[in-house]
């Protein structure tokens, strides 16, 4: 009997995948038949979630990688060897204007946003090009679109994930290969968690409050909301679609006034 779901078949890239965004990611592509390869710097926690898929009866596999070195990141796509689907979706965050952002700051956003999906890309299109195609989806941000305040470095690298997505889509049309973006909005995550336990200790509720309604829908997405958008993006049903990027914001661009 032929399998009703999606991505049967398909081997799944998906760096940062074992927590928040990427996790639901994981979570979702393994439901629907794909052979996840999480690439994470925090095994532990991945390690959890591989074996939370594999009792499920999906395919997974952790690999220790920190995307922003091209030598690991070679290394371990070298071992894989095949790959119908990438998701750059590892990313961290950094609060501060143009004047408190420090060089060191500025490099470690830049080496793992922007860097770091760029080694990813490097070490995959190859691989999609053999493979006769594939579907790439980087993970930006509503910081690539709109001013936000203090987000300097993040937004500088969010609209870099932006344009690296229009170049790829661009120079790869005729190889089957389609590649788009994710532009979310406030997410739940650990990311957000530690984030405001970062940035504003003692005002942790208050600025949960602040951020949901932030987005005028009045709450913030659910990553597995996020992973229905990645899911369809990523799969055959989505093959009209390149070289776009798609905000999934509760109204946060066009609603805000
Ligand atoms: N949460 C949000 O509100 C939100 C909104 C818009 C965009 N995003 C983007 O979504 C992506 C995921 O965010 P999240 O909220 O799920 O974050 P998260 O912190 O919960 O998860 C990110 C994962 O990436 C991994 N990671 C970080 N640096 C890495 C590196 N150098 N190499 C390999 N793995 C690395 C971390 O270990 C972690 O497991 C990020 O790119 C973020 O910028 C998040």
């Amino acid at each position: 009997m032929m399998s009703t779901k999606k991505l049967n078949s398909k081997t799944a890239i998906i760096t940062g995948g074992g927590s928040g965004i990427g996790r639901a990611i994981s979570l979702c592509f393994a439901a629907e038949g794909a052979s996840v390869h999480i690439l994470e710097l925090n095994t532990a926690t991945a390690d959890v979630l591989a074996e939370e898929i594999r009792a499920g009866g999906g395919t997974a596999t952790v690999h220790a990688c920190d995307v922003s070195r091209q030598d690991q990141v070679l290394a371990v796509i070298h071992g894989i060897g095949k790959a119908d689907i990438l998701v750059n979706n590892a990313g961290i965050a950094h609060v501060g204007n143009v004047e408190t952002t420090s060089e060191a700051d500025f490099d470690r956003i830049y080496s793992v946003n922007i860097k770091g999906a760029y080694n990813m890309l490097h070490a995959v299109v190859p691989l999609m090009k053999e493979n006769g195609g594939g579907a790439i989806l980087n993970m930006a941000s509503i910081a690539a679109w709109v001013g936000l305040s203090d987000r300097f470095a993040y937004s500088a690298s969010k609209g870099a994930v932006y344009a690296m997505t229009l170049s790829v889509a661009r120079d790869y049309l005729h190889y089957g290969i389609r590649c788009n973006s994710l532009s979310p909005a406030r997410v739940h995550t650990p990311f957000v968690d530690g984030f405001i336990a970062k940035n504003y200790p003692g005002r942790e509720a208050e600025m949960f409050e602040t951020l949901s309604k932030s987005q005028p829908i009045g709450r913030m997405a659910k990553p597995e909301e996020i992973a229905s958008l990645a899911l369809y993006l990523c799969s055959d049903e989505a093959a009209f679609i390149t070289g776009n990027d798609y905000p999934i914001d509760g109204g946060f661009i066009k609603l805000n006034n």
